[in-house]
């Protein structure tokens, strides 16, 4: 049977933390005007679908004073850190325990729903942005950050990063029954639902846009959370995968260095009935 939530080790490990924190200070500066052009009522309804530890429901609560944010994930560890974070944010924004597979919301009950990095690592992600559809009204917008790791670019060294790239998310898609190149499929999932206004925008985290120190710490994490499975899944050792991030983390703090991770993010309007 399909396990709906195969990363839920690696979600729940300490390294996960500070990835989503290092993510969400790469990304941010630059997703946030893409979240400034949705038209929003003055007092919003936003559903942060799969909110880990806050950091994305915690940024819209600070940008939008009048919204009401609700965060939902299955983690609790991760829903206890941004309650205790973000207690200064409460009432307006509350975290609770439900799965994007089957919402609690009725119909059309926000404003605009954001699904940030979680899409990649569960099966079925289809059904899931159905659920996204369901619970944001007609004419309210959907927000996804749908990864896909063929979209990471390193300079070569003793190891060929692209050798990595190529056959690490492949294997471990098949071995987790995820994909983990839907960044370029998800534009596809929203067309066939006949969504409008469909978006695909990128931030860019380079070496030259985003902090050295940052963009590290992102593959620090990874190395940190992702090795072991990697030794598992794919035909690459764990001590291997670790030599093949610590490589990719040199590039980047090489002040010579250039590296890029290209994020999609995909946005579409409900259409209005
Ligand atoms: C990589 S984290 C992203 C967290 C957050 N969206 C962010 O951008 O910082 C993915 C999250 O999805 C959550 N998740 C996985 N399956 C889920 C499900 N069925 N329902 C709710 N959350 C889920 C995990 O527990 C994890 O916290």
């Amino acid at each position: 049977m399909t396990d709906l939530n195969p990363q839920a080790k690696q979600m729940a490990d300490e390294s996960m933390v500070r990835n989503l924190d290092a993510q969400a200070r790469a990304i941010w500066p630059q997703e946030r005007p893409l979240v400034e052009r949705y038209v929003l009522p003055a007092e919003p309804r936003i559903l942060d679908a799969g909110c880990g530890t806050g950091e994305a429901s915690s940024r819209l609560a600070e940008l939008l004073p009048r919204a009401t944010i609700l965060g939902v994930d299955i983690l609790d560890q991760s829903l206890d850190l941004a309650r205790s974070r973000y207690a200064h944010l409460a009432p307006r924004l509350q975290f609770e325990k439900q799965s994007i597979y089957e919402l609690h919301a009725p119909d059309g009950a926000y404003d605009l729903t954001l699904c940030r990095h979680v899409l990649h690592s569960i099966p079925h992600a289809e059904r899931v942005i159905a659920e996204l559809a369901r619970v944001t009204r007609p004419g309210g917008h959907l927000h996804l950050i749908p990864e896909d790791y063929g979209m990471l670019h390193f300079q070569r060294a003793v190891h060929d990063p692209s050798d990595f790239w190529h056959e690490v998310p492949a294997a471990f898609g098949t071995a987790t029954e995820t994909d983990l190149f839907i960044g370029r499929d998800a534009f596809g999932i929203l067309a066939a639902m006949k969504m409008d206004e469909i978006r695909v925008d990128y931030v860019i985290v380079d070496t030259v846009r985003v902090p050295r120190d940052t963009f590290a710490s992102i593959l620090e994490a990874w190395r940190d959370g992702y090795s072991e499975s990697i030794g598992q899944f794919t035909k690459f050792s764990r001590e291997s995968a670790v030599a093949h991030f610590n490589q990719m983390i040199a590039n980047i703090r090489d002040p010579l260095g250039y590296a890029v991770w290209m994020v999609p993010v995909v946005s579409c309007r409900i259409p209005s009935r």
